[in-house]
C-alpha cells in the first residue's frame, strides 16, 4: 500500500482544481466511482492474507474518508458560489416603475368626463350616481313614461333576465342618465343642483351609434328657478368645454315626458374643410335636450311641485367628445385599439377655437 499518499495528493488537488460541479463529479468517478482508483486497490484486498487487509483496509477506508470529506467541502463552496453568481444575475429593483409612465394615457371619455365635472362643479354642481341596471320604475315611470307610452319603444331597451318565478321588478340597462334625478331627489330632496355623468345602453350600433355610451344629466331645483338659469349655465358650461370666447345656443321647442316645456339645444358652428368651429358659422349642430322638470317626475321623487321647480338637462358625452376633439367615427372610442388611444394622448388637435 505505498504510494497511498501519492495517491492522496492528487486527488485533493485536483479536488481543489476543480471550477464547476461537472469537473468535481469528474474527480469523484476517477477517485471513489466503481471504477475508480481507490475502489481499484480496496478490490484488491480480498486477496491479501488477513493480517495485510486489515492494515491496508484500515489505510484505504482513511484515504476514502479523506478525499470523500474535500468532495464534499469543496461541493458546497461551489454550490454556494453558484448561487451567489446566480442572485447577482437575477438581481430585481423591486422599487423601479412596473411600466414606463408614458405608457398609460387617459380615454378621451374619462378625459371629458373629468373636464365636464370639473365645469359644473364650479357652478355649484355635485355629482350624483345610479346604477346601470335600473328597474323599470326609476328608469321609464317615474319619468312620467308609463308602461304604453311610445317612448318607451324609442328607447330601444336592453332588458335583464328574469328566472320564472322572480317577481321583483323588471330591470333593464338604463337608457338614459334621467333616472339618477329621480334618485338624488328621493336622496337629497329639494333645492339640488347635481350632473350625474355615466354609462347608458341602448340597441343601436352604426357610425354614430353605439350600443353603450355616455350621458351626462343635470339637474337643479330650486324655489324659483327658471328656463333662464338653464340657458345661462348651459351657455357657461359650452363656453368653458369649448374654450370660445362666446358661444350662441338655439333653444328649439320639443318633447319629452319628463319635461314642460322641453327644449332641444343646438350650437352654432361651422364645417371649414373637415374642422370643427365653434362658436361662429351658419350651421347648428344639437347637442342635448333639456326642459323645466315636470310636476308629475317631481311628485314621482317626494317633492312638492306646488313649492318646487327647475330644469334638467341630458347631453351625450360620446357627440361633445367627438365635436372637441375631433374624432369622426364615434365606434373608436370602445375599440381599445392602443395606436389609437396613444395617438389621441400626442395628437390632440388644436382647439376648435375661433
Ligand atoms: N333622457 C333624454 C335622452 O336620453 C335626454 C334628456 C332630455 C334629459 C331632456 C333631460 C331632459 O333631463 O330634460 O334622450
Amino acid at each position: 500500500m505505498d504510494g497511498l499518499e501519492t495517491l492522496k495528493a492528487k486527488y485533493l488537488m485536483a479536488v481543489a482544481a476543480a471550477a464547476d460541479e461537472n469537473a468535481l463529479e469528474e474527480v469523484r468517478l476517477a477517485a471513489l466511482g466503481k471504477k475508480g482508483e481507490v475502489s481499484a486497490l480496496m478490490a484488491t484486498l480480498g486477496k491479501m492474507d488477513p493480517d495485510q487487509r486489515k492494515a491496508a483496509g484500515a489505510m484505504l477506508n482513511v484515504l476514502k474518508d479523506e478525499i470523500d470529506a474535500a468532495l464534499r467541502a469543496k461541493k458546497a463552496a461551489l454550490g454556494d458560489a453558484a448561487l451567489d453568481a446566480r442572485l447577482r444575475a437575477e438581481w430585481l429593483d423591486v422599487t423601479l416603475p412596473a411600466r414606463p409612465r408614458r405608457a398609460g394615457t387617459i380615454h378621451p371619455i374619462s378625459q371629458v368626463m373629468e373636464e365636464l365635472t370639473a365645469i359644473f362643479a364650479d357652478m355649484g354642481f355635485a355629482v350624483a350616481e345610479g346604477p346601470q341596471v335600473e328597474s323599470d320604475w326609476y328608469n321609464f315611470d317615474a319619468l312620467n313614461i308609463p308602461p304604453e307610452h311610445p317612448a318607451r319603444q324609442e328607447h330601444d331597451t336592453f332588458f335583464m333576465h328574469r328566472a320564472e318565478g322572480d317577481n321583483r321588478p323588471p330591470h333593464v340597462l338604463r337608457t338614459h342618465t334621467s333616472p339618477v334625478q329621480i334618485r338624488a331627489l328621493m336622496d337629497k330632496g329639494a333645492p339640488i343642483r347635481v350632473i350625474a355623468p355615466g354609462r347608458v345602453y341602448r340597441m343601436d350600433m352604426d357610425q354614430t351609434h353605439t350600443p353603450m355610451f355616455h350621458q351626462v344629466e343635470g339637474l337643479a331645483i330650486d324655489r324659483d328657478i327658471s328656463m333662464a338659469n338653464l340657458k345661462w349655465v348651459l351657455e357657461e358650461f359650452c363656453r368653458a368645454y369649448f374654450e370660445v370666447p362666446s358661444v350662441e345656443l338655439r333653444f328649439r321647442a320639443s318633447h319629452f315626458p319628463f319635461t314642460e316645456p322641453s327644449a332641444e339645444v343646438d350650437i352654432r358652428c361651422s364645417w371649414e374643410g373637415g374642422q370643427l368651429k365653434i362658436g361662429q358659422g351658419d350651421k347648428w349642430m344639437e347637442i342635448l335636450g333639456s326642459g323645466m322638470v315636470h310636476p308629475k317626475v317631481l311628485a314621482a321623487a317626494g317633492v312638492d311641485p306646488a313649492q318646487w321647480q327647475g330644469f334638467a338637462f341630458g347631453m351625450g358625452i360620446d357627440r361633445i367628445a367627438m365635436l372637441k376633439y375631433g374624432i369622426p367615427d364615434l365606434r373608436a372610442f370602445f375599440e381599445s385599439d392602443l395606436r389609437w388611444l396613444r395617438d389621441r394622448h400626442t395628437h390632440r388637435p388644436a382647439k376648435t377655437r375661433v
